[in-house]
Order: C-alpha cells, then sequence, then structure tokens
C-alpha cells in the first residue's frame, strides 16, 4: 500500500515507518522538523534498507499539502504530526490550536480532494482527562484537562463529523497511553528537544549524565509506594498497533477507536528500579512536589485491540528499558552530532 505519514520523522513515526517500510508498503513522510531531525529518517531507511519519499512540509500550509498528496499518490495516510508538550500547551493554546486542528483541517480537506479517505489517528489517553474509572475503556468518559488534551479530543469529533457525512471514510483513532523504549538497534529512539517532559527521557539522560537527577513528582498518591502509576507500552508494540489498524480499515468503513496499552501499571519508583537493573547504574532521584494535572494512576483496558486487531502489547519492561538505556548509550547527543544542547 501507498502510505503518507505526517509526522514521519518523529519518535513514533521513525519507528512505525520502519515497520511499514520491512511489511512492504511504499512511504511517503510529511514533516516540518520543528520537533525533529532528518537523521532519524535516514537510519529507518538504512535499518529497513528501502528508501522513503520525504517532504519537508508544513500541515498548516494547504498549498504544500496539495503538492504532497499529488506526488505521493497516497492509499492511507498516517498522521501524527502535531504538537505534544501539556505545559506549553497551557502558555501558547492558539499554537496548538492551530498546529494540531487546523493542519488536521488541512490534511483532511488534502485527502478528500485527492480521493484518499482512510486515516490511522494518533489520539491520547489524556482525552480521558482525570476521569478515575481504572482500567480505561473506549467508551469511558471523556473530559481533556490541558489544551493539548482538547485538541486530540476536539480532533477526534472533527472525525467522527466527517465520517457521519459520507460514509466512505475509514477512520482509526487510536488512543496512545505512554510510549517508550525503542527500536532494539539502538539506532532510533526518543530524542526531545531540551529538557524532557517525560519519565522515561529523563531517567535516560540522568543515567547518560546529561542531568543530575530526576525529581518524582508526588510521593503521596494512594498508590502502592506514594508515586503515579502509568501503562507504558513500547514504542515497536505502538508502531505494530498502526500496521494492524491500518489492515483492519482495508476491509471496514467508519470510526474505530482503540486504546493502545498493556493494561498493566507501573509506579515511578518501579520504573527506577527497572531502569537501574537494565542499565546496571544508579539513577540519584529525589521526592518532590505533585505535578499540576497529573493523575495519581491512568491504566488502559486492552482488550478492545486485541478483539478486533488481534493486537496486544507483547514487550516487557525489561526491553522497555534496556531499549531505551542502548539508544541513549549510543546517541548521547540523540541526533545531534555536536555537543548537547540542553
Ligand atoms: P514527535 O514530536 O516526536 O513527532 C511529531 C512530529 O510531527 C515531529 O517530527 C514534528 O516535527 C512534526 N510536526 C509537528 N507539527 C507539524 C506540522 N504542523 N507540520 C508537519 N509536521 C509537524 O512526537 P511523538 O511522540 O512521535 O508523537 C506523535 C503523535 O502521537 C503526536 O500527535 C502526539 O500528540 C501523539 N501522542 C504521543 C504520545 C507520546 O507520549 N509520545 C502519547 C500520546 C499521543
Ligand atoms: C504526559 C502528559 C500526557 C501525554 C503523555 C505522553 C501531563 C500532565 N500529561 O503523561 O498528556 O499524553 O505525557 O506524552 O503532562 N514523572 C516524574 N518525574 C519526571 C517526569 C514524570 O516523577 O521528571 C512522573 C509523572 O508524575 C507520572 C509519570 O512519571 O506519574 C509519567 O509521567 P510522563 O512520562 O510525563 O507521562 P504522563 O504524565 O502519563
Amino acid at each position: 500500500m501507498k502510505v503518507l505519514v505526517t509526522g514521519g520523522a518523529g519518535y513514533i513515526g521513525s519507528h512505525t515507518i520502519l515497520q511499514l517500510l520491512e511489511a512492504g508498503h511504499h512511504v511517503t513522510a510529511v514533516d516540518n522538523l520543528s520537533n525533529s531531525q532528518m537523521e532519524s529518517l535516514l537510519r529507518v531507511q538504512k535499518l529497513a534498507g528501502r528508501s522513503l519519499a520525504f517532504h519537508e512540509a508544513d500541515i498548516t500550509d494547504p498549498a504544500a499539502l496539495d503538492r504532497v498528496f499529488a506526488a505521493a499518490g497516497a492509499e492511507a495516510v498516517i498522521h501524527f504530526a502535531g504538537l505534544k508538550a501539556v505545559g506549553e500547551s497551557v502558555s501558547q493554546p492558539l499554537r496548538y490550536y492551530r498546529n494540531n486542528v487546523t493542519g488536521t483541517l488541512n490534511l483532511l480537506e488534502a485527502m478528500d480532494a485527492h480521493d484518499v479517505r482512510t486515516l490511522v489517528f494518533s489520539s491520547s489517553a489524556t482525552v480521558y482527562g482525570s476521569n478515575p474509572q481504572m482500567p480505561l475503556k473506549e467508551d469511558s468518559r471523556l473530559g481533556a484537562t490541558n489544551p493539548y488534551g482538547r485538541t486530540k479530543q476536539q480532533i477526534e469529533e472533527i472525525l467522527t463529523d466527517v465520517q457521519a457525512s459520507d460514509g466512505r471514510w475509514r477512520l482509526a483513532l487510536l488512543r496512545y497511553f505512554n510510549p517508550v523504549g525503542a527500536h532494539p538497534s539502538g539506532q532510533i529512539g526518543e530524542d526531545p528537544q531540551g529538557p524532557p517532559n517525560n519519565l522515561f527521557p529523563y531517567v535516560t539522560q540522568v543515567a547518560v549524565g546529561r542531568r543530575d537527577m530526576l525529581n518524582v513528582f508526588g510521593g503521596d498518591y494512594p498508590t502502592s509506594d506514594g508515586t503515579g502509576i502509568r501503562d507504558y507500552i513500547h514504542v515497536m508494540d505502538l508502531a505494530a498497533g498502526h500496521l494492524a489498524a491500518l489492515d483492519y480499515l482495508a476491509a471496514r468503513e467508519g470510526v474505530h477507536t482503540w486504546n493502545l496499552g498493556s493494561g498493566s501499571g507501573h509506579s515511578v519508583l518501579e520504573i527506577i528500579r527497572a531502569f537501574e537493573k537494565a542499565a546496571q547504574t544508579a539513577i540519584p532521584y529525589s521526592l518532590a512536589e505533585r505535578r499540576p494535572g497529573d493523575a495519581p494512576v491512568s491504566l488502559a483496558d486492552p482488550t478492545a485491540a486485541f478483539r478486533d486487531l488481534g493486537w496486544k502489547a507483547a514487550e516487557t519492561l525489561e526491553n522497555m528499558c534496556a531499549d531505551a538505556w542502548r539508544w541513549q548509550q549510543n546517541n548521547p547527543n540523540g541526533y545531534r552530532v555536536e555537543a548537547a544542547a540542553s
């Protein structure tokens, strides 16, 4: 299949493109490189032993999108392009709505104009907001609590309306839980620009000596050890979920929503211990205040994805840590060759 991937140079996009190429698909990637480096896709092509087409373009530019679609001959789209930092979305909401929501509207218009109506969308567990009902099911109440989350929830609604207006659309809404880890080669991985907001990249940067210590946000949650519990999912499992969703859509119209998570949770202290074991190094940390907006627990019920797609998260926490560490050790400054820009 000819697949167009927006945000393809990013963390999840690069791992998914590698699997698409390995499965024999033809890939066109579109990225404005606002949060990624071209180097990721150079490495993906080396690992796959196959090439892809790349367009440096912004999805908020309709004319650029039109040119990309004219060149790609795409049959389906996987849509990763988006801004994703929660704190930044609170201070720059217009930028987030323009980039994520307007960008998606442009993409849908370009798809319609070029007769492409199959789309896999990167949604997030963040759409469940502070819903305390665990584990979270696809029909659990939604209620994103920040602008980033609301862009995801709004895009889900827009996609649902578009499908209701024209039954030919085939749409998959994938709600990711906490993607972590890297390709087992250690060649591609997560490369945050500036200080990481998320736990795993922060831990790996402490381990490699780029940061002094980890702040554990909250030691007084109502959990077994007082720290927050999350449903971590290996990025290779997550990438496989996209291929499974594409296969499913090949035979079905409609809007289909799936949680992509493992169904089991780990606390921050458990992650520190597992990582210390995998990397054979100590992770200095100190207990800090709770981070505003954090839930005590977030856990997926992933049974629908298994039932419909035959997909489930297979990788262990041990592999998530070992692979994240291999990537960080091989690439202490991420894809940048020069000294770390912190
Ligand atoms: P990422 O930042 O590594 O990748 C996103 C890519 O999109 C980047 O390469 C960036 O340069 C590109 N991009 C952003 N705006 C663009 C625009 N206007 N035009 C073209 N390209 C643009 O992030 P990721 O972790 O790979 O996440 C991919 C998607 O999954 C995002 O939509 C994100 O919101 C969603 N998601 C991520 C997580 C996570 O924890 N990583 C969790 C849930 C959902
Ligand atoms: C965060 C976002 C969520 C987004 C997801 C994936 C918030 C409030 N939520 O989720 O919207 O979809 O990332 O990008 O930002 N932690 C520490 N120290 C750190 C970093 C994190 O203790 O330096 C803790 C957190 O409090 C949490 C756990 O580690 O308990 C996981 O945090 P993180 O990796 O940021 O993911 P989420 O908060 O689940």
